[in-house]
């Protein structure tokens, strides 16, 4: 068995019908168990801001805390199909619509507007849907940093983003319920990576699989969504989340970037892998395969068609934007024979290692006093 077939239990990257082979078998249950193997560890070394970079995002985080009952404006009405026409009508001609899809010879040939309509629709709240189940799986592995990191200046900063996570479940959670029609079940490739983050014993690994891997995705596909969607309730909240997000990546990258720093290149290729696993797990999941189930069109047909196309591509490479600078940062892409730099080539994602990291963006993404309601 070769290296990526260990790790990904395939050999092929785009083999469809292997990635299509996993769905999720646990829906029907309100509750899911996962194993943490982790210990708790104390510290006695309470000497705060000997981290002086983890103190200074601790500090930002007090005074950055929002409101998620209070600070967006819940009373805008919000029509699931007006929103979709206006954000086609917004983004005509960016080759980003599925108007500017060639569908002749495709099941879609003969789809009517209503069709188009329901798949912009299901397509939305798939997207948001897995938005909010990947902030849960945030609250949970914020809360298992906040026991398992030894330097107190992380658990201090972990503790805030618990409570950032939480707010952050909470409002996707109450748009989903009160201005879409419920939501999707959390998509099987999402949940196979968050439960290998959450088992993981290795605290590192808990940071690396979700501040860098999954929130660094997050924070690139929160802002696609801000900057193409039309709807304002929507916009601001994506917004807010962001502005917390950015923060989040932040501490993953200033955190590893010091323990990396002393590792064996044994202990760097796993970890190497473990960024592997988790850029394919979620590259996976954005196929929307629950989407195209929904819609009765074939699953393995529709993603083919909608997989070539140049936007889909586009999309796709852009959700690494964020993920392939944080890592070269922390020195995952050129050790060991450069294997994950191989590895993200494969992936086409290679040409963002030179775009700007994310361990001070998140002043860039701050809110402004008046964004919090805060008087001066
Ligand atoms: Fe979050
Ligand atoms: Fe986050």
């Amino acid at each position: 068995m070769t290296d990526i077939e260990n790790i990904i239990g395939r050999e092929d990257l785009d083999d469809l019908e292997a990635i299509l082979s996993v769905s999720n078998s646990d829906m029907q249950s309100t509750i899911s168990i996962v194993e943490d193997n982790s210990d708790a560890i104390f510290t006695w070394n309470y000497e705060k801001g000997e981290r002086p970079a983890l103190n200074k995002l601790y500090e930002k985080a007090k005074t950055s805390m929002w409101n998620g009952e209070t600070d967006l404006p819940w009373d805008t009405e919000v029509n699931p199909e007006e929103v979709v026409i206006n954000d086609m009508v917004a983004q005509q001609g960016m080759g980003v619509s599925f108007a500017d899809f060639d569908v002749a010879g495709t099941p879609f040939e003969k789809w009517t507007e209503l069709e188009w309509l329901k798949l912009g629709v299901e397509s939305n709240n798939w997207t948001l849907s897995q938005f909010m189940h990947g902030e849960q799986g945030a609250l949970i592995c914020t809360a298992k940093i906040v026991e398992t990191v030894p330097w107190i200046d992380a658990k201090y900063y972990a503790s805030t983003q618990v409570m950032d996570e939480a707010r952050h479940v909470e409002v996707f959670a109450k748009y989903l319920d009160t201005k879409m029609d419920g939501y999707y079940p959390v998509n099987a490739h999402l949940k196979m990576l968050l439960d290998d983050i959450v088992s993981d014993s290795r605290w590192d690994m808990t940071y690396l699989g979700m501040q860098i891997m999954v929130e660094g995705l997050a924070l690139a596909a929160f802002g696609f969504m801000h900057m193409m969607t039309t709807e304002p309730l929507l916009k601001q909240l994506l917004r807010y989340v962001m502005s917390d997000e950015a923060r989040h990546v932040a501490f993953g990258v200033l955190s590893l970037k010091e323990y990396y720093a002393d590792l064996s290149d044994a202990e760097i290729f796993e970890r190497q892998q473990f960024a592997f696993e988790a850029a394919v797990r979620m590259r996976d999941r954005f196929l929307q395969q629950e989407v195209w189930e929904r819609m009765e069109v074939p699953v393995k047909e529709a993603i083919t068609i909608v997989s070539q196309t140049p936007t889909r591509q586009m999309f796709q490479m852009m959700l690494f934007s964020k993920i392939v600078p944080n890592c070269k940062k922390l020195g995952l892409l050129d050790r060991n024979d450069a294997w994950l730099r191989r590895r993200f080539e494969e992936l086409n994602v290679i040409q963002f290692e030179d775009l700007t990291d994310t361990s001070d963006e998140f002043e860039k993404f701050a809110l402004s006093s008046e964004e919090l309601g805060q008087t001066a």
